[in-house]
């Protein structure tokens, strides 16, 4: 037998839970990406939260997001398996097995996990949204994928969002200019931090992304990736740069972004929000991958892609007073003073009548009962008096034009309604 617990469970570390209003919120910022990503010809794709563990090798065996944060366990039957840390690598899995034409151009939203140290916009549990274009080699489509989420975060009214752009070449180039910096870092050991070291033997890059004071310097003097590019890789990222010059993008080039991901290839971008704490201020990242589609069975194929996360996002509309939660929204509120049948009877007419209506349980005064129809945020309280009642009527007031009100009979009640909502 199992007896309540001694204390009341709460939510685990990192993992929230959203409550209204937030939650409409969230909706409504899923709804403007929705949009935004429609309006350019993506369409919808919903994954699985869990993939065959094999699946997420590739976004890096050499990241702390695979080898130290991932949520991977042995499932019934024996396979392993993993709670996703991000999108990319099932929306590609999910490319290789059903084989779309050419181009896939998708956009998703849901929640990832990764076992990171909770802080404030970094959780266990966080939510993205993204899109994913598999099929096309061509730096236009850089330019319209860099432009899309430009475009939501102007949509939301955030004003402080930076572009960071680089490209990392070819594979070969990046197999080139990761040795060069791993020279370069190894030469000057015993200047960098102990963490930096540990990095240096994994995934020299990402030593590059060190915040720490000591690495600093040692980072500021290696080589630079724009050195180690084959002309392609230039030739492709000179156009993606134009492109954006072009549609009045700004952007800075950040030669030491190389993202904490491994499949990433020429253009790779960030948006930073200003209005962060620089710890947690990349509220989105992407670029194209290398060899992702080859890696997971399908034939060589051309993808780039972003997710953003909705967490720090909004914080960062909080951060710059931006889209609010939209206002509570019912078009009529059922006040009883009766009690007995006739506000249920009521509330489903209208219900059945496709409004949107909500009622008290329970009673209560008429000045508590219009407090909750004010919460409510209806435009109609519909008052069902012992008056009223004996007549068939109902009490319409208007909560939005200064109470004023009147006297309905039911029969007529619907169409009333209508002509005023
Ligand atoms: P990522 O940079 O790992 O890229 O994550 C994208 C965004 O998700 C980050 O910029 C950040 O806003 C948010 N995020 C990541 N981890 C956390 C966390 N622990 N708590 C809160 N927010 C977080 C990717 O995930 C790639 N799949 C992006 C991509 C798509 N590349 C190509 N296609």
């Amino acid at each position: 037998m199992t007896g309540p617990p001694d204390q009341p469970f709460r939510s685990l570390s990192g993992m929230r839970d959203v409550l209204a209003p937030e939650s409409s919120r969230r909706r409504a910022l899923v709804g403007e990406f929705a949009a935004v990503a429609g309006s350019a010809g993506y369409e919808e794709v919903v994954l699985p939260l869990v993939e065959d563990l094999g699946v997420f090798r590739r976004v890096g065996e050499a990241t702390d997001v695979v080898t130290k944060e991932m949520y991977d366990f042995v499932d019934k039957d024996g396979t392993r398996i993993a709670l996703r840390p991000e999108m990319t690598a099932g929306a590609v899995r999910a490319f290789v097995q059903h084989r779309p034409t050419l181009p896939w151009k998708v956009w998703y939203a849901g929640s990832n996990f990764r076992h990171e140290r909770p802080q404030k916009g970094r959780y266990r549990s966080f939510d993205q949204v993204g899109v994913e274009v598999l099929g096309v080699d061509d730096a236009d489509l850089d330019v319209e994928v860099i432009a899309l989420g430009w475009r939501f975060y102007q949509r939301l009214g955030l004003r402080r969002i930076r572009l960071l752009l680089n490209s990392l070449g070819e594979h070969e180039d990046r197999v080139r200019y990761t040795e060069a910096v791993r020279r370069h870092l190894h030469a000057r050991r015993d200047e960098l931090s102990e963490a930096a070291l540990e990095t240096l033997e994994r995934n020299p890059l990402r030593v590059l992304d060190s915040k720490r004071r000591e690495d600093r310097a040692v980072i500021a003097d290696a080589p630079k990736v724009a050195e180690h590019l084959s002309e392609d890789a230039a030739a492709h990222f000179a156009r993606v740069r134009a492109g954006l010059d072009s549609l009045g993008i700004p952007y800075t080039i950040e030669d030491r972004l190389v993202r904490g991901l491994d499949y990433y290839r020429r253009t790779t971008f960030e948006y930073v929000a200003d209005a962060l704490d620089a710890a947690q201020n990349a509220v989105g990242g992407g670029g194209r991958y290398d060899r992702l589609a080859e890696d997971l069975g399908g034939p060589p194929t051309d993808g780039i892609g972003f997710a953003l996360g909705v967490d720090r996002i909004l914080l960062a509309c909080d951060a710059e007073s931006v889209f609010p939660a939209p206002s509570a929204d019912m078009d009529a509120f059922v006040v009883d003073l009766v009690g007995g049948a006739a506000a249920r009877d009521l509330t489903h007419l209208l219900r059945d009548a496709g409004m949107s209506a909500d009622r008290r349980f329970g009673g209560g005064s008429m000045k508590s009962q219009m407090k909750s129809a004010d919460r409510s945020g209806a435009r109609f309280a519909l008052i069902v008096g012992d008056d009223e009642l004996a007549v068939d009527e109902v009490t319409v007031r208007d909560l939005r034009s200064g109470g004023e009100q009147r006297r309905v009979h039911r029969d007529q009640l619907i169409d009333d309604l209508r002509t005023h909502l």
